[in-house]
């Protein structure tokens, strides 16, 4: 190895001198005048200011320089290096602001565009409070069941102790499916359940049958022609009025608040013995409305009681149309309507709110899962 060159001649390092660093900067600085955009920009600044540009090469050949030179010729490079960094991120600021107003411009939307937008729809207030109350009842241990709307004439009256001739029949004024000999109707109530529910299953049977039922009614602010029940039936060994009763106490809890309180009614239905209509203490004034001008309750009418459904226990006549022992079991049943606990429990004043299938109307309950 030979010692540092110290005769060796500056100006032989041709790539050193001013004009040729000056020559460098000056095409540096034209090409990043030339790049029109940020990868253009990006090849200028690795053939310009990377480690293998022209510059860089140059600063290299600093080392070889005598120290004498080596000082100036080190200035001049940084010089030259700082003067096209300076080109370069003037450019780059440049062209990023060219993009970034050119991004705003192709990616804005324009929200006056016409869309196939959707509003979001709402169950329906009977469908979420059938399930609310399908909810109350599973949580005691019982089952929902289902039967078919259009229902054998057998199971919708005969089985349940409502004969061919039977008053009752006639009060609910039936839709017949074909001709009204064809022993096919559409249920009138939900009360066939029951019976399909004792044929099908083992016992002992707590179910709970929510479902839609038909009658030859015009619609109106308090009827429909289509509306629903709710059904519950319970067949052990030891049932008792006491269980109805404490059953229906919470069932009511659980719809309109603790400490509601249900009141039966002597009543008649073919299908229970003894029967009764179920009432409910008015949960908006809880009874305190009556004999007392003063305080008129518009839910109730003043009344303190609201008429919610109707109850019993199940006639033996109909365990033994369905096959089970009335000396062995006992059952109670009770069916409410869907629609009128609604309407009374949410202040609905008018039937057609419910028939019509606004979803304003829904989405005012809320929208839930
Ligand atoms: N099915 C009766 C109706 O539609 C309501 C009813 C009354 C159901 C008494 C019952 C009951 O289960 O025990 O009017």
């Amino acid at each position: 190895m030979s010692g540092p060159n110290t005769s060796f001649d500056p100006k032989q390092v041709a790539s050193l001198d001013a004009a040729a660093i000056d020559a460098m900067v000056a095409d540096a600085v034209a090409a990043v005048a030339a790049a029109g955009d940020l990868d253009a920009l990006k090849a200028v600044r690795l053939a310009h200011a990377g480690d293998r540009s022209p510059i860089a090469l140059a600063n290299r050949e600093i080392g070889a320089l005598p120290p004498a030179a080596k000082a100036e010729a080190g200035k001049r490079v940084g010089q030259a290096r700082a003067a096209v960094k300076a080109a370069l991120d003037e450019r780059q600021a440049v062209l990023e602001a060219e993009r970034d107003a050119r991004v705003l411009v192709e990616e804005s939307v324009d929200v006056t565009l016409p869309t196939d937008w959707q509003p979001v729809g709402a169950r329906h207030p009977l469908t979420t409070l059938m399930e609310r109350v399908g909810d109350v009842f599973v949580a005691m241990g019982y089952e929902i069941a289902e039967g078919p709307e259009v229902e054998a004439e057998w199971a919708n009256f005969d089985a349940l102790n409502i004969g061919p001739d039977h008053p009752a029949r006639t009060m609910q004024d039936t839709f017949f499916v074909a001709a009204p000999d064809s022993g096919v109707v559409l249920r009138t109530h939900t009360s066939p359940v029951q019976i399909r529910s004792m044929l099908d299953r083992p016992l002992p049977i707590y179910v709970i049958a929510p479902g839609r039922v038909y009658r030859t009614d015009e619609l109106d602010a308090t009827h429909t022609p289509v509306f629903h029940q709710i059904e519950g039936l319970a067949v052990d060994r030891d049932i008792t009025m006491g269980d109805l009763r404490g059953t229906l106490d919470h069932f009511a809890a659980a719809m309109f608040g603790e400490g509601i309180r249900t009141r039966m009614r002597p009543s008649y239905f073919p299908f229970t013995e003894p029967s009764a209509e179920v009432d409910l203490q008015c949960f908006v004034c809880r009874g305190e409305s009556v004999g007392n001008p003063d305080r008129p309750c518009r839910t109730c009418g003043s009344e303190g009681w609201i008429e919610w459904g109707g109850c019993g226990m199940v006639n033996p006549r109909v365990l033994v149309a369905v096959g089970i022992d009335p000396t062995q079991y006992r059952g109670f049943a009770f069916g409410m309507g869907v629609e009128r606990t609604l309407m009374f429990r949410n202040g609905v004043a008018d039937m057609h709110d419910i028939v019509e299938g606004d979803a304003r109307f829904s989405l005012a309950f809320g929208v839930e899962a």
